[in-house]
């Protein structure tokens, strides 16, 4: 009698799925998740969203779309309504200059910073990436064929970014240079004359700029700015913007990009192939957050400058444990490699998953972010939280 042995079938994917990782943030969340699903009760550092909820008058005007019926396909890049809020809203706050035709509205910024990037960087075209940076700027670059410059900062000088630094990293082949102030994961903000230094610079050079405004109302430094003022140079310019952290509506999906028109109606040509329109419904609330009362906006982010100085004192009090002033967004990226060597711990990774499993505090390793010695902690959350989650990282560090 022979045998038939079955071959399993080699299960064959794409060269472009194989160049990207999942997001590390979403797999701390994930793993907290299954810990809380078995009881755990875990203090969550990890999620990169705000506590707050969604103000009512949004909430308010997406109930009426529904009870309206305006729950249909729309125009692929947003209604008119919609595009027209976002360039009024941007040209009030940030002074800039933009039509209907140089605006699309995505799902989510992270969809804006994906359709722009398939759009404008090909395969062997060079990004300048500063680091430590946002997880998935690197994937999607990736995934569009293109290949990171990585731009080291240092910690010790706030983790500044230069239009120096970023001269002497540019080579014939880079196409964009990616900024995102305030950053995600270290909260440093640049100053306006240090961004737009960048931005004459890749005008002389002839290179594009997309400046990942996703935490722009989070800028506890100095005035709120946007490269987008300088309108002289907005012709390789692409503005990232979301409606997630400003208006707490993470679970909305509603991001937007603003840039010149051949490159939106790309977007568009990417978008008609894929998503098709961001949810109709999703669009009122993002017409009401945008025309309605900015009040929320400014005391969320009050809030947020009490919660900062508190996590970071919380911080600098556990010995071992280093961290600068985030000047932005909603997380601290504190230093925790008087660590290493201890307890078998050699990575942020480790030492995070350790934190995780034994003292049940998410936090996201560094690594996922470009750097080898942190790890980053979002104090979007409540001062009660916040000091539980402390004291348990307090007495696990203590131990190790
Ligand atoms: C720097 C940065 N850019 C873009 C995004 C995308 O946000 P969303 O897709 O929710 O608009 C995030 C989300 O965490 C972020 O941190």
């Amino acid at each position: 009698m022979t045998t038939i042995i079955q071959a399993t079938p080699v299960l064959k994917l794409t060269d472009r799925i194989n160049r990207i990782e999942p997001s590390a943030t979403l797999a701390v969340v994930n793993e907290a998740e299954k810990l809380r699903q078995q009881g755990i009760d875990v203090v969550d550092f990890g999620a990169g969203e705000p506590h707050f909820p969604t103000p009512q008058h949004i909430k308010d005007a997406a109930i009426a779309a529904i009870q309206g019926n305006f729950t249909k396909y729309t125009s692929v890049g947003g209604t008119a309504e919609l595009r027209d809020a976002i360039v009024h809203r941007h040209a009030v706050d940030f002074d800039s200059d933009y039509r209907r035709e140089e605006t699309i509205a995505c799902v989510g910024g992270k969809h804006a910073i994906f359709n722009a990037i398939q759009v404008l960087v090909d395969h062997g075209d060079e990004v300048v990436l500063p680091v430590p940076y946002w997880v998935s700027f690197k994937d999607i670059v990736r995934y569009a064929g293109g290949d990171c410059a990585l731009l080291e900062t240092d910690e010790s000088q706030d983790f500044r970014i230069s239009a120096g630094m970023i001269e002497r990293l540019l080579t014939p082949r880079t196409k964009l240079i990616i900024l995102n102030s305030p950053c995600n994961p270290s909260g440093a903000v640049m100053s306006p004359e240090s961004m737009s230094e960048v931005v004459r610079l890749a005008h002389e050079r002839g290179i594009w700029v997309m400046s990942d405004e996703c935490y722009v109302y989070l800028n506890y430094a100095n005035r709120r700015f946007s490269v987008a003022s300088l309108r002289d140079f907005k012709e390789r310019m692409v503005i990232v913007g979301s409606l997630s952290k400003t208006y707490s509506m993470t679970g909305w999906r509603l991001g937007y990009a603003l840039a010149p028109a051949p490159v939106i109606s790309a977007m568009q040509k990417l978008q008609s192939q894929s998503t098709s329109n961001p949810t109709s419904i999703v669009q009122k609330a993002a017409v009401a957050a945008l025309k309605g009362p900015q009040q929320c906006v400014s005391d969320m982010r009050a809030e947020y400058i009490k919660l900062r100085d508190h996590v970071v004192n919380g911080l600098r009090a556990i010995p071992g444990v280093k961290c600068t002033l985030p000047q932005g967004a909603f997380y601290t990226y504190p230093n925790i490699s008087a660590f290493f060597g201890r307890s078998g711990i050699q990575s942020a990774s480790e030492l995070a998953g350790k934190l995780l499993r034994e003292a049940h505090v998410a936090t996201v390793p560094g690594e996922g972010f470009g750097t080898t010695d942190h790890i980053r902690v979002s104090y979007a959350t409540s001062t009660a939280e916040l000091d539980r989650g402390l004291e348990r990282m307090r007495k696990f560090l203590a131990h190790l």
